[in-house]
């Protein structure tokens, strides 16, 4: 009997759910005509390093060839970066798809792969993409609950996927805990550890992961180009791993991920110590303004280490998000990452950031009035 190739899609595949990106702004801007700001999707508001951009338009004219497919000399800058081989360093089409390569590489059918609720949403659909079970511990605090990962461990395990800070709530565990975690964690379990915002965390250090890596090797930490650097329209993130499961690694990727606008880019950003300074002070001078400004409105934002602000607004959280799109302001209700009651904004240049507050401000009002209204 013949079947239809829609019949043919295994049922783990048919059954994901589908990555929602945050609105793009001229979409926004051309449906509601209204000029916007976008604080949905954690990019960096003070834009690429300049560096970088000279970098990209130099190499551009040699778009007719093929980019260096062993991405040679970032793979060096970086390896020189973090004190680790060459070899240990792996270049991928932002860490999206280092994400998915861990999880092609160690799971299917039969075996489990762990992480929290309330995290990152690619980590649930690399594990089930794979064939695997998703294992999901629950959160505490809106942070990841270390010890009950730990306990959530079984001889089916092969990979856990933690983010430090966590998006979408920004909370960070310290290296300490992390090490605590990883002494619980058996060898032939493989830790990633996504540190996507990790430049902006000053409670963890940029190297306590690498340290940790260099003592226990069951580890992949990934880095990306796409938020302190403010690359991430190039697609551009690495790893540092072991040269077995990276060189595994290499076998799935397309053979040229990476563009050679992007490699060049990143190489030159690597280098541009004054602008990743720049955007991590303004991130902090910002968050802080951002969460008084929340805390004044009675809100109680969750303490980020990232360029984002977390906080439960209560029901109505879709609705105030697009009461606050209509009012040019775009940030990311979470129901779809299982927080019904909460929204995340991202932290913008001082100008955005006083859009936001204000036009919150205005809903925040606006609400109160009406349920004093309907209390009468
Ligand atoms: C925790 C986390 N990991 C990875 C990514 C994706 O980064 P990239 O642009 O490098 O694919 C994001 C993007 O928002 C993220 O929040």
């Amino acid at each position: 009997m013949t079947r239809t190739i829609e019949e043919l899609i295994p049922d783990y595949l048919r059954g994901l759910p589908v990555y929602i990106p945050g609105k793009p702004i001229e979409e926004v801007e051309r449906e509601l005509k209204i000029q916007a700001v976008k604080l949905a999707s954690n990019e960096n508001p003070l834009g690429p390093s300049p560096k970088g951009i000279a970098a990209a338009r130099a190499v551009l004219a040699d778009a007719n060839r093929y980019p260096d497919g062993g991405t040679h000399r970032l793979r060096e800058a970086l390896a020189e970066l973090n004190g680790v081989a060459p070899e240990e360093i792996f270049i991928g089409l932002g860490s999206s798809e280092i994400i998915d390569l861990a999880a092609r590489v160690l799971l299917r059918a039969g075996l489990q792969g762990l992480t929290s609720e309330g995290s990152y949403a690619p980590f649930s659909v690399a594990i089930r993409a794979s064939g695997a079970e998703l294992v999901l511990v629950r959160q505490r605090e809106f942070a990841f609950d270390l010890e009950a990962m730990a306990n959530a461990i079984t001889p089916k395990t092969r990979v856990i996927y933690l983010a430090n800070p966590n998006n979408p709530t920004g909370t960070a565990f310290s290296g300490e805990e992390f090490e605590e975690f990883l002494a619980k964690v058996p060898d032939g379990v493989l830790v990633v550890l996504d540190e996507a915002y990790i430049h902006y965390a000053v409670s963890v250090g940029l190297r306590d992961s690498v340290a940790a890596y260099r003592k226990r090797k069951n580890m992949l930490i990934l880095r990306t180009f796409s938020k302190v650097y403010g690359l991430a329209g190039l697609r551009i993130g690495y790893a540092i791993g072991t040269t077995p499961l990276l060189s595994a690694m290499n076998k799935l990727k397309t053979p040229f991920n990476t563009s050679g606008v992007a490699q060049a880019a990143a190489l030159a950003a690597l280098d541009d110590a004054e602008h990743v300074a720049r955007c991590i002070e303004t991130n902090a001078t910002e968050r802080a303004r951002l969460c008084a400004g929340l805390t004044e409105m009675g809100l109680r934002p969750v303490t980020s280490e990232a360029n984002f602000v977390f906080m439960e607004v209560g029901p109505d959280a879709g609705k105030i998000s697009d009461e606050l799109l209509h009012m040019g302001v775009i940030v990311r209700p979470l129901a779809w990452m299982g927080f019904p009651e909460a929204i995340r904004v991202s932290v913008g240049t001082a100008e955005e950031n006083g859009k936001f507050l204000r036009a919150m401000a205005e809903v925040l009002a606006k609400r109160a009035g009406k349920s004093v209204l309907a209390t009468r």
